[in-house]
């Protein structure tokens, strides 16, 4: 297979195999999309649910959390960790109310302005919501397209990190109505195809483009120094 068939297999893939019926996914309201992304950051997603939903029952829009005194933002993220995550969601809040008109803004440059929200969270906010044809670039996805490519570049570097998000940003599918599946399967593939020390290549909708794969060197990628 080639590059252009990529998309097309990873989206197909992701509806018939990828993760389903996760509350996020029933909603394409990017404040509920922003604030799963960011609790998906560093917490895995069964520890996520409890907090998530008692979450959006306190803080049901923007403008609530926008609202609120940020220690009752604290006492409900009490137990996920990484604290600044929810100092940043409440101050990113109040930016959106006061300079947004209390509605995220819908493309991921602007959104990659607001506190809080990286380059591939912005990138997951406006694929899955808008549809904006722009590839998330987080752990799991490195590793996928590292291999994918055999990407030579050491991802230990900003350089290389670079280069390789452009080549990702390459492969997005042509329609923007497949982005929310693609994005997803990206995520899905790298949880649970395309994994750190155990890759499932047999099983993978990918195999058959995937240059690491062909090379028998699955596991040389992702190339990243110690620094
Ligand atoms: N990790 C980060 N974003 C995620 C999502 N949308 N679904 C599952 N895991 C994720
Ligand atoms: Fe990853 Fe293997 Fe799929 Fe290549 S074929 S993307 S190494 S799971």
């Amino acid at each position: 297979a080639e590059l252009p068939s990529i998309a097309a297999d990873l989206v197909r893939w992701q509806r018939q195999h990828g993760r389903h019926g996760l509350p996020w996914q029933a909603s394409r309201d990017p404040y509920r999309v922003w604030l799963s992304e960011v609790m998906l950051q560093q917490t895995q997603v069964a520890t996520v649910l409890g907090y998530y939903e008692r979450f959006l029952q306190r803080f049901p829009d923007i403008a609530a959390l926008a609202a609120a005194p940020l220690d009752d933002v604290l006492a409900l993220w009490s137990g996920l960790g990484y604290y600044s995550r929810a100092r940043n969601l409440h101050r990113c809040a109040q930016v959106v109310v006061a300079e947004h008109g209390a509605a995220l803004p819908r493309r991921a440059e602007q959104l990659v302005e607001l506190p809080g929200i990286g380059p591939s969270t912005a990138a997951a906010i406006a694929s899955f919501c808008h549809g904006e044809r722009v590839s998330i670039f987080d752990g799991n996805v490195k590793r996928v397209l590292a291999r994918l490519l055999a990407f030579e570049g050491d991802l230990a570097q900003a350089g290389a990190a670079k280069v390789l998000w452009a080549q990702a940003d390459r492969l997005v599918p042509t329609d923007a109505a497949d982005m929310p599946a693609y994005t997803q399967g990206l995520m899905d593939l790298g949880a649970t195809v395309c994994t750190p020390r155990d890759p499932q290549c047999p099983a993978c909708p990918l195999q058959r483009a995937c240059r690491a794969h062909a090379a028998g060197s699955v596991l040389t990628y992702p190339i990243k120094s110690r620094k």
